[in-house]
């Protein structure tokens, strides 16, 4: 089944997101100021799917927060969909779709009440309006869970749910925070059908995730982020072009003896990421001689997983560190 719920925007010339030294500061009373978004440029274009990727406390939700209007920036400029934020709040909200990082649907309510509270949040005409949210229900394959209440929804149908709200005002720019977290293989597939769907028609996308085969597949262009600073920009495949070797082995559960592996650094790039050993490499072939090498200098042979170099390596590379402290 075909639907049209996005608005195509793509004759516009004006980005669907211009931000230009944008900064959020918070202040606590005891432990001084976070700075969550420090001097953040940001350009996305119009009918694209754009990424925002970074560790936990990068600065992403409060940067789509500024975006949306809920949160004011402490300093910077900001201009979605051709409309200056703040000032332009209403006007934005009017043409934006939201699926927010944590579910804010109300448990008490059914599935058909919630999305009709929500139209009635954009004055929708009521004429054709079952229809127009039936189609909805139909886009999030929740037709037979109408009547239901919320609560008994389970995770996946509920970020269905909330895609489909977002999509009530037929937005011309859906902004996403981490909208598959916590959804199994199938669901995660569905979600990725439909907001292919929603590119396909010109919708502007703009989402976050943790999941670098997520960002792969869905975004023509990304911004790694963190510390609230944007750390490079450019599409999946020009990020890993620009800053990893092709080619990765990964030696498992060598970290403890990475002294073994030391003299390999010529061969690649060595990083340790958790309990494991990673060599970029231009050639793999080489590279793995030399460890089948080093076999009868170790106690235990070497368990090894080749494969191409990916965002995830992007992301690591840039962001430095296996786990952010203190998020
Ligand atoms: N309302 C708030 N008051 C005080 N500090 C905040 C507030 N919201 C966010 N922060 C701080 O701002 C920083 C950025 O948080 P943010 O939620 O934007 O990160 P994130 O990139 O979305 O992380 P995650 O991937 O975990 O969702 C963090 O240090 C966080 O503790
Ligand atoms: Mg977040």
């Amino acid at each position: 089944m075909s639907h049209c719920f996005g608005r195509s925007t793509t004759t516009d010339s004006t980005p669907a997101v211009l931000a230009r030294g944008l900064c959020k500061t918070f202040k606590h009373k005891t432990l001084g100021e976070t700075v969550a978004v420090d001097r953040l440029d940001l350009c996305v274009p119009r009918g694209v799917c754009f990424g925002l990727l970074g560790p936990n406390g990068a600065g992403k939700t409060t940067t789509l927060r500024m975006l949306l209007g809920t949160m004011p920036p402490s300093s910077g400029s900001l201009e979605i969909l051709g409309l200056t934020m703040p000032g332009d709040e209403c006007l934005v909200r009017a043409k934006l779709g939201i699926v927010p990082q944590a579910d804010n649907l109300d448990p008490d309510l059914s599935v058909i009440q919630n999305l009709r509270v929500y139209a009635s949040f954009f004055g929708l005409p009521h004429q054709n309006l079952d229809a127009h949210l039936d189609q909805l229900l139909a886009f999030a394959n929740l037709t037979d869970r109408r009547e239901h209440q919320v609560e008994s929804l389970s995770g996946g149908m509920k970020r269905r749910l909330t895609l489909a709200r977002a999509l009530i005002n037929a937005p011309e720019l859906v902004v996403l925070d981490e909208p598959t977290t916590g959804l199994d293989p199938q669901a995660r597939h569905t979600l990725w059908s439909r907001l292919e769907e929603l590119k396909a028609q010109g919708t502007t996308l703009l989402l976050t995730t943790h999941y670098m085969d997520e960002a792969e597949r869905l975004c023509d262009e990304l911004v790694v982020m963190d510390h609230g600073r944007v750390l490079d920009q450019g599409s999946p495949q020009a990020l890993i072009a620009r800053h990893v070797e092709p080619w990765v082995i990964e030696i498992r559960h060598a970290a403890a003896v990475a002294q073994h592996y030391a003299c390999l650094d010529g061969v690649g790039k060595l990083e340790q990421h958790g309990s494991s050993l990673f060599l970029y490499t231009h050639d793999r072939h080489h590279a793995l001689t030399r460890i089948e090498a080093l076999a009868p200098t170790l106690v235990a042979p070497p368990i090894l997983l080749q494969r191409p170099a990916g965002l995830e390596d992007v992301f690591l590379r840039l962001t430095g560190r296996d786990l952010r402290e203190g998020a």
